[in-house]
């Protein structure tokens, strides 16, 4: 599966950063501190975002993606490390992190259960794992439009899968889900977390 172009991504989402999501993004990685994890980070669009963590650590597997986000990190006010990495294999040791950062990434990781087991490892007990995510909608009509756009979104999305339901993986995977929010009439939710170990 071909990954996304940086700039393309950028020019796509810059209606909606504009309207919304980047209020949502500084709401997530705006209050985050510690030592901050971010999963999948793309073209660094939390990086300037950041303001009390300590420090993140920032993994993305693309290299044109990442190569992007080294850019942002430079002019971040905090320190960001970015390293090549999925999120199915963390290249951390265990309990070392105080919260987690995931937007919009969630459709996209090839395994998703392995992923969240991972943050569950290496986040300490008590970490909030903060997610923002486009999901499977709660309606049967929306969902079978879902699931009949996502062969092809997947080919022209970088393997985004339209139809994940995150919520549920989450809840499965043994995080703590403590808050839902619906967004863009259930379209996304940003869902906040407790790694209860
Ligand atoms: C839609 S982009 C979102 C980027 C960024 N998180 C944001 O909020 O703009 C999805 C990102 O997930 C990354 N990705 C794909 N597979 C992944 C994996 N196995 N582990 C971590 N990230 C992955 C992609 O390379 C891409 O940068």
């Amino acid at each position: 599966m071909a990954g996304l172009k940086p700039r393309l991504y950028d020019l796509g989402m810059k209606p909606l950063e504009k309207s919304r999501i980047q209020r949502i993004r500084r709401s997530i990685a705006g209050k985050a501190s510690g030592v901050v994890l971010e999963i999948g980070s793309g073209t660094g669009a939390n990086f300037p975002l950041y303001e009390r963590a300590d420090v993140v650590h920032a993994i993305e597997p693309d290299p044109a993606m990442r190569e992007a986000s080294i850019l942002r990190a430079k002019g971040a006010k905090i320190p960001i490390q970015t390293y090549e990495a999925k999120a199915e294999g963390l290249p951390f040791a265990d309990n070392v992190f105080d919260e987690v950062v995931a937007t919009l990434v969630f459709c996209t990781i090839p395994e998703p259960e392995k992923a969240l087991q991972e943050i569950r490892r290496v986040s300490k007990p008590g970490a909030c794992i903060h997610f923002f995510e486009h999901v499977r909608v709660d309606n049967k009509q929306g969902a079978l439009l879902q699931d009949a756009l996502t062969p092809l979104w997947e080919k022209v999305a970088g393997g985004c899968q339209l139809n994940r339901n995150a919520l549920k993986l989450i809840r499965e995977s043994g995080l703590a889900v403590v808050e839902v929010t619906p967004l863009y009439k259930g379209l996304f939710q940003k869902i906040e977390c407790i790694n209860a170990k």
